[in-house]
């Protein structure tokens, strides 16, 4: 069946229906040769030489992903910071670039130190404010707008078609990191970007076993070129077995998020209204103030991520009763990343340290797909607990020593 008839939840339960033409499996081989055989006339027939850009081992995934984006291609990267990267790589020293001020730490923390080393001028803003983003743009030299939406981890809010449509007024192209929106709620190449990309350690794999990053665009520009010539001169690859695990993941993408929304929904909603907790940053709250633009962009849900800013309590600090927070809860997992089928707690503050733009009284929450009750079972006797009083049911009889 022609899959672009078919809704993007079949095309990616079905891995694109591929059938392995050897032995008629379903479940595709892992393709592990580096090299490939020339022919006797001197060519290459089957288009592939070596493996560091051309393994067989990528195809299914690549595929499966340029049909969910809606996209013309898709690369895989050893990891997400290996893809973003990459872009910035295809720009040329003295290039201006428009980065968001709240957006995942590490790839901040490169562009302002590495890239700005290497060249690029990088300029970061809030792109959520769109007149800020007209005033910092200069036609013909901001070759590139980063967006990320919802962003890390205050999830702010990007009007993707407004900020592409002042960026290619000015001749920059637009990448965003779809990572936290996945392919199930957010089609960043249908609102105008040129190329999305995915950690895709995260959502896109769902187990939290495999590093990998994607890139997917709408054509082949000449960045595009460019950053296909950077991966494979550089091999920024993964190894055969993540790209299988990966292609594996994603048959089970939606549902793993269309789960994990409704509860991050359900647990947003119920800490709200929570007397120890301060905010709740959601974009699917009504008062979240990304929420217009979230409810127009966003099909399907909100995200299945959530922070939380903990009240102090009893002359603690609020950083403090967040940490302690993080530090009794059983079932909710104490550990960084997001996206897995586990549901997992961090004091972000801890993690990205000094320069964050993030509150020291937060928790990042990656609600995962386990029961909600339990979730907010869970969360409430923690709270509970860091407030110097245990609660009445005891302990859950989940999780491990480890994370108590
Ligand atoms: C939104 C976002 N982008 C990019 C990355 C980087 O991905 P990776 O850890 O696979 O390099 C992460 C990782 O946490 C992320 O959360």
């Amino acid at each position: 069946m022609d899959p672009r008839r078919l809704k993007p939840a079949s095309v990616a339960a079905q891995a694109l229906g591929w059938v392995d033409d050897k032995t008629r499996a379903i479940a595709p081989p892992i393709h592990t040769s580096t090299t490939f055989i020339r022919d006797p006339d001197n060519q290459y027939r089957s288009g592939r030489i070596y493996a560091r850009d051309q393994s067989p081992a990528f195809d299914q995934a690549e595929a499966v992903l340029t049909a969910l984006e809606g996209g013309r291609a898709s690369l895989l990267f050893s990891s997400g910071m290996a893809a973003a990267t990459a872009v910035f790589q295809a720009l040329a020293p003295g290039d201006h670039v428009l980065a968001p001020r709240v957006m995942y730490w590490s790839l901040r923390n490169w562009l302002t130190g590495f890239a700005a080393h290497w060249g690029l001028e990088v300029e970061l803003l809030d792109m959520s404010a769109p007149d800020e983003v007209r005033r910092a743009i200069r036609p013909g030299t901001t070759r590139l707008v980063w967006i990320e939406t919802p962003a890390n981890p205050l999830w702010t809010i990007t009007d993707i078609a407004l900020v592409s449509e002042i960026a290619h007024a000015a001749g920059a192209a637009v990448v965003v990191d779809s990572t936290v929106a996945t392919p199930v709620l957010t089609q960043p190449l249908a609102l105008g970007a040129d190329i999305v990309m995915h950690a895709a350690t995260k959502y896109l794999n769902g187990h939290s076993d495999v590093v990998a990053g994607t890139l997917t665009t709408r054509d082949e520009s000449p960045l595009w070129l460019r950053i296909r010539a950077i991966r494979a001169q550089l091999g920024g690859i993964p190894g055969p077995f993540e790209a299988w695990l990966l292609t594996r993941g994603m048959r089970t993408l939606y549902p793993r998020v269309q789960v994990a929304c409704a509860s991050a929904h359900a647990i947003a909603g119920h800490f709200a209204q929570h007397p120890q907790v301060a905010e709740v940053l959601y974009p699917g709250l009504p008062s979240f103030h990304g929420h217009p633009v979230a409810a127009r962009q966003m099909r399907g849900g909100f995200g299945g991520m959530l922070s939380i800013r903990v009240r102090g309590a009893r002359g603690a600090s609020g950083q403090d009763t967040a940490v302690a927070t993080a530090a009794n809860v059983a079932l909710w997992k104490r550990a960084t990343s997001l996206g897995g089928v586990e549901s997992l707690i961090e004091h972000r503050a801890s993690v990205e340290g000094a320069g964050s733009p993030v509150p020291d009284d937060l928790l990042r929450l990656s609600v995962g797909i386990e029961d909600t009750a339990d979730l907010i079972a869970d969360l409430e006797q923690a709270l509970e607990r860091a407030r110097g009083t245990p609660s009445s049911d005891g302990e859950l009889g989940v999780g491990n020593a480890s994370n108590r």
